[in-house]
C-alpha cells in the first residue's frame, strides 16, 4: 500500500541519453525545520522554494494544529504566523506525521517543553520506527511519553510543565535526535549542550542562529559540543530554502550510467554534512563537476553537471563519511551495480531503521535484478557488472520508502531488462515532481495500471 491511498506499480525501461535540466524540490530537512521554527518564532516567517512534499505538508498540518497560522501563497511561497518559544496551543485531534521520521521526531521535541499532551501516530512505515531514541532524552527535560511496545508510535507524550535543561550525548549519528533535543531545550531555562560524536547534518542549528538564538558549536576530542541558551525569544526570518542534494542524487545517479547522458542539476545545496555522495561517487570516476560554486543564505551551493561515465570503479566507502550521505546509499548501490569490482559500504547500521530496513530492500531488489550484494548488521558490499551487464528484469518492493521505489526506477533506466516497483505512490512524500522531472530528461517510466 502507499502511504496516502492505492498502491501505484511502476516499470522503468532502458532509454536513449538523458539530457536537459533537472530542477529538482526543495531540500527536505530544511523545509521542515522551517515551518516547525517559523511556527515557534514571534511573527511573520517567510519562506520561498518550500518542498511541497506530503512529509512536509504534514508537518505544516501539524504547526496548525499547535496553533501557528501556515499560509500557502502558491508556487513554492508560504508564510507561517508564530506563537513564540513555549506557546504551543494543545492539538485537538491526534497528529497524524504519515511517513516522516523528521517531521515526528522534531516536532516530539519542539513541544517536550511545553505542558501539553500530545497523540502522535503515522503510517505502517513510520509506526514501525523506534521512537525511543527520541523520548529517552524528552524524558530527561520532564516530558513523558507512552506508546507501543518497542516505544513504537501511536504514542503521546506529555510535555514539561517546569522543564530542566539537559546535557545528552546522543548515542547513535543521528541529526533527528540532536535536533529533538535542541528544539526542547528552546523552552527550558538555562543551557542545553548536545554532545555528537559524529558530524551530522547542522541545519537545525544554522537555522536557529539565524532565528536569533543563542547558539555555539565547539569542535573538541568528544566530538561537536553545540550549546544552546534557553527560553529565547526567536525573531521571523526569510528561509530561500536550498534544493535538495538527497533529490538531486537521483537524476545524478541515472545520468552516469544511462549511455551519452549530460544533465545538469542546478542549485543544490553542498552543505558538507550532507554531500558525501557527490565525493564518493568522483572517487568512483563519476564525470560530476560542481559549475558555478557560491554561498547562498550561508549555505555552499552549485550546478551539477553529469554526464554518462562508463568506466565506473568500485571503492571502499569510509564509514566515517556515512552521516553525511545515509539517504543516497540506496541509490549508491545501484550505481555501484554499473561499476566494475566491489564497493564496500561499512558504518551503515541506521540504514536498518530508516522508512524500510534499507540494506535488506535494496539487497533484495538488486539480487532479483542478477546483482551479487553480501550484507551484515552494520555494512553491504554489491559487486559491480560493470556498464551495460546489469540483467535487470525484477519487481521489487518499495516498503513505503520513497527512495527505495526511485532507486529502482533509476535502475531500470540502464538495466538490460526492465525494472518494476509495487509502488511508487512514496515518491510522493520528497519528490513529488520525480516522474515528469525524469520523463523529461528521457527517462521511460510507467505507470503499470494506465
Ligand atoms: C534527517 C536526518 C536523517 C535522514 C532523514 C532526514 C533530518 O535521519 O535520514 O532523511 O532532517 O534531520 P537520522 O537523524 O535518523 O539519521
Amino acid at each position: 500500500m502507499s502511504s496516502h491511498g492505492d498502491p501505484i506499480p511502476m516499470t522503468s525501461s532502458a532509454c536513449g541519453p538523458l539530457s536537459g535540466t533537472a530542477d529538482v524540490p526543495g531540500d527536505k530537512s530544511i523545509s521542515h525545520r522551517s515551518l516547525i521554527l517559523g511556527a515557534m518564532a514571534v511573527g511573520e516567517t517567510t519562506i520561498t522554494g518550500l518542498l511541497e512534499g506530503q512529509d512536509v505538508l504534514d508537518t505544516g498540518r501539524a504547526m496548525q494544529a499547535f496553533g501557528a497560522e501556515v499560509i500557502n501563497h502558491g508556487g513554492g511561497s508560504w508564510s507561517v504566523h508564530g506563537v513564540g518559544v513555549g506557546g504551543f496551543a494543545e492539538p485537538d485531534q491526534v497528529i497524524d506525521c504519515g511517513n516522516s521520521g523528521t517531521g515526528v521526531r522534531l516536532i516530539m521535541g519542539a513541544m517536550a517543553t511545553s505542558p501539553i499532551s500530545v497523540t502522535f501516530t503515522g503510517d505502517a512505515s513510520l509506526n514501525g520506527r523506534p521512537m525511543a531514541r527520541v523520548t529517552d532524552p524528552l524524558a530527561l527535560f520532564g516530558c513523558e511519553a507512552v506508546g507501543r511496545s518497542g516505544g513504537r508510535l501511536p504514542m503521546t507524550l506529555v510535555g514539561a510543565a517546569d522543564p530542566v535543561p539537559v546535557e545528552y550525548t546522543v548515542p547513535v549519528p543521528s541529526a533527528q535526535v540532536k535536533s529533538a533535543v535542541l528544539l526542547a531545550g528552546l523552552n527550558a531555562p538555562g543551557q542545553t549542550v548536545v554532545i555528537e560524536a559524529e558530524a551530522t547534518r547542522d541545519h537545525t542549528e544554522r537555522m536557529l542562529a539565524g532565528f536569533g538564538a543563542e547558539i555555539s558549536t565547539e569542535v573538541t576530542d568528544a566530538g561537536r559540543v553545540i550549546t544552546l541558551k534557553g527560553q529565547p525569544e526567536l525573531k521571523p526570518l526569510h528561509i530561500d530554502v536550498p534544493r535538495d542534494p538527497s533529490s538531486a542524487a537521483f537524476p545524478v545517479c541515472a545520468a552516469l550510467i544511462v549511455p551519452g547522458s549530460d544533465v545538469l542539476v542546478p542549485n543544490i545545496g553542498l552543505n558538507p554534512t550532507r554531500a558525501g555522495l557527490f565525493t564518493t561517487l568522483r572517487e568512483m570516476g563519476a564525470d560530476l563537476v560542481y559549475e558555478n560554486e557560491r554561498e547562498e543564505g550561508g549555505e555552499p551551493v552549485a550546478d551539477l553537471r553529469v554526464r554518462f561515465s562508463p568506466d565506473l570503479v568500485g571503492i571502499e566507502v569510509p564509514a566515517e563519511r556515512a552521516a553525511s550521505m545515509i539517504d543516497e546509499y540506496p541509490v549508491l548501490s545501484v550505481v555501484a551495480s554499473f561499476a566494475k569490482g566491489q564497493t564496500h559500504m561499512p558504518g551503515v547500521k541506521e540504514l536498518r531503521v530508516k522508512e524500510s530496513d534499507r540494506i535488506d530492500a535494496m539487497a533484495t531488489g538488486l539480487r532479483a535484478a542478477g546483482v551479487t550484494v553480501e550484507d551484515g548488521p552494520d555494512w553491504w558490499t554489491v559487486t559491480g557488472l560493470g556498464h551495460g551487464n546489469v540483467p535487470g528484469g525484477a519487481t521489487c518492493a518499495s516498503h513505503l520508502d520513497h527512495r527505495i521505489a526511485m532507486s529502482f526506477l533509476v535502475m531500470g533506466m540502464a538495466t538490460q531488462k526492465p525494472m518494476s516497483v509495487d509502488d511508487g505512490g512514496p515518491i510522493a512524500t520528497s519528490f513529488p515532481i520525480f516522474e515528469p522531472l525524469m520523463g523529461g530528461l528521457g527517462a521511460q517510466l510507467r505507470r503499470n495500471n494506465r
